[in-house]
């Protein structure tokens, strides 16, 4: 799986001169537009930061769909230090990936031919889908609470709010309860709340008191769906 650590290890395996493949779990698509960072910043589409300079759609081979400069992953969370650290985290992790002789990728062919064609050495096995044969999770950090799927179908069709800040995300204690649990509290409509365990800085009981009785008839808060 390719992250920072990965990184660290093909540069060792190189340095060693050992044959290296990597896995990537995500489309192709990803890994080709991280490829082109520099050519976008070459181009004068992004700053060295990754901040785009306007908003346009962005086409890196024929058949690949276009990208709006706006919804580039790294200009998506709040700018500043973050932007920082999550651009040049990709940058040099996409950097680190090409020095693997073989890319194992979790799609196929057919799904993204433009994409696989900008990574000419990845080699599709997907995609992955969600269980191994013993009915163990893949491709998942936690276990899978599929209580809420019994709970949405007991409720009206299109009525739920859903909220997930994703894998990535912690927030301040204050922000969790005034933003999410207070303003879900208010909005009076039933609601499916993803909470990752640790999503706060250091609290684990972050609920607001008496939240959880008080939104029991139409909240739904689960770890991981
Ligand atoms: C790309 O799309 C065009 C039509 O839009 C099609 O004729 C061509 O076969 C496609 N190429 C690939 C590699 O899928
Ligand atoms: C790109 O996204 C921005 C922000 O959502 C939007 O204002 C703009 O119209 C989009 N551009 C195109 C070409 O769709
Ligand atoms: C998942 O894998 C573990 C061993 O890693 C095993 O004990 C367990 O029975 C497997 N199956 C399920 C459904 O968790
Ligand atoms: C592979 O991709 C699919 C989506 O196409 C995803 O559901 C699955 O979790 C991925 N598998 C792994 C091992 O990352």
């Amino acid at each position: 799986m390719v992250d920072g650590g990965v990184g660290f290890a093909l540069e060792v395996a190189e340095k060693m001169k050992i044959k290296k493949a990597a896995f990537w779990p995500a489309g192709v698509a990803t890994l080709a537009f991280f490829y082109n960072i520099l050519k976008m910043i070459d181009d004068g589409i992004i700053d060295s930061n990754g901040t785009p300079f306007k908003k346009r759609m962005i086409q890196f081979a024929p058949n690949m769909s276009e990208i709006n400069s706006t919804n580039f992953i790294w200009a998506n969370i709040g700018g500043g230090v973050a932007q920082n650290i999550l651009f040049d985290y990709l940058w040099k992790t996409t950097e680190a990936v090409k020095v693997a002789d073989t890319l194992i990728g979790n799609s196929t062919y057919g799904f993204e031919p433009g994409a696989f064609n900008l990574v000419p050495n990845m080699l599709p096995i997907g995609p992955l889908l969600a269980s191994n044969r013993q009915g163990n999770s893949t491709g998942y950090f936690w276990q899978e609470d599929s209580a809420c799927l019994e709970w949405l179908d007991q409720q009206q069709p299109n009525s739920v709010i859903y909220v997930a800040f994703g894998s990535f995300t912690v927030i301040d204690k204050i922000q969790f309860q005034e933003l999410l649990a207070l303003g879900l509290e208010l909005s009076n409509k039933p609601f499916l709340w993803v909470v990752r365990p640790d999503i706060t800085d250091g609290a684990n009981e972050a609920f607001p008191d008496g939240f959880e009785e008080r939104v029991a008839n139409r909240g739904k808060m689960v770890g991981w769906a």
